[in-house]
């Protein structure tokens, strides 16, 4: 018996990295995945082989900063599977470490609107349908630059973001069956992390403060701590933040 058998779960970002490993996991513990993300052949090659596997689900291939595409990919879920039980929003883009002073006015506004404005419209489309359900799981994901200070003014900006947007959704909906947390990564090994590690002197000036000679997690490790906020395992559990980084913050 999977621990999500018979609950749809929307997959932002699932074409690869992070999101690619959830849509995994949470078809193997049972759950009808709706897989979405703006690379629309990725994303297909994503279901493609959960279905060989012995998955269920579809690909609704979504650019995250338009509310139009969103709400389609919501309304076919719910269309196909009669409702979403869970949403993880975990499409994100990286802002280069770029600061207050020398960051350029469009990569701001960009990043802002993937990683803040997409989490709030995801959200915000699929709870049209938990809240009259009076159930659903929203797990978002944060970052530890959003709980800790490291260069990358936006980027930093929007993770924290996302902690006050799944907050907020937490306490409209406290004490109802509908819950919302988050997951803070540490440096996790994904095609956004190969990037980023590239250049180690400002990998180095971000995160100053860090044990740095702690090695990244794997996807899986993000992907575990989703699962257990999606699950009915954590139905007293709404409002959190979970870092997972190996105890590189601490
Ligand atoms: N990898 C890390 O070290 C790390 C650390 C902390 C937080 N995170 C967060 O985890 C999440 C996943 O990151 P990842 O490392 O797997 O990155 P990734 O680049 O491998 O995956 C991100 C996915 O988001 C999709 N995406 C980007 N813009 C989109 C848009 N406008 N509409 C729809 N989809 C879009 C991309 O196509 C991609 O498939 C991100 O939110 C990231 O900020 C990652």
């Amino acid at each position: 018996m999977g621990r999500l058998d018979g609950k749809t779960a929307v997959i932002t970002g699932a074409a690869g990295g992070i999101g690619e490993v959830v849509a995994e996991l949470f078809a193997k513990e049972g759950a009808n995945i709706v897989a979405t993300d703006m690379r629309a052949a990725a994303v297909q090659a994503v279901i493609d082989r959960i279905k060989a596997s012995g998955g269920e689900g579809f690909a609704a291939p979504a650019d995250i900063t338009k509310y139009s595409d969103v709400e389609k990919a919501m309304d076919a879920a719910a269309a196909q599977y009669g409702g979403i039980d869970i949403l993880c929003n975990i499409a994100g883009i990286a802002d280069r470490f770029f600061t207050t002073t020398s960051i350029e006015e469009a990569l701001w506004d960009q990043v802002y609107e993937i990683n803040q404005k997409g989490v709030f419209y995801a959200s915000r489309a699929a709870l049209k349908y938990m809240a009259p359900a009076g159930s659903g799981s929203i797990v978002n994901v944060s970052s530890i630059a959003g709980v800790f200070g490291t260069l990358g003014v936006a980027y930093s900006a929007t993770k924290a973001a996302i902690i006050g947007i799944s907050k907020n959704i937490a306490v409209q909906f406290a004490g109802t069956g509908i819950r919302c947390n988050v997951v803070a990564p540490g440096p996790t090994k994904t095609p956004m992390a190969d990037s980023a590690d590239s250049d180690d002197e400002m990998m180095a000036r971000a995160n100053l403060h860090f044990n740095r000679h702690i090695p990244p997690c794997d996807p899986i490790d993000q992907a575990n701590a989703m699962l257990f906020f999606a699950s009915d395992d954590a139905k007293a559990v709404t409002g959190q933040v979970l870092i997972v980084d190996k105890g590189r913050t601490l």
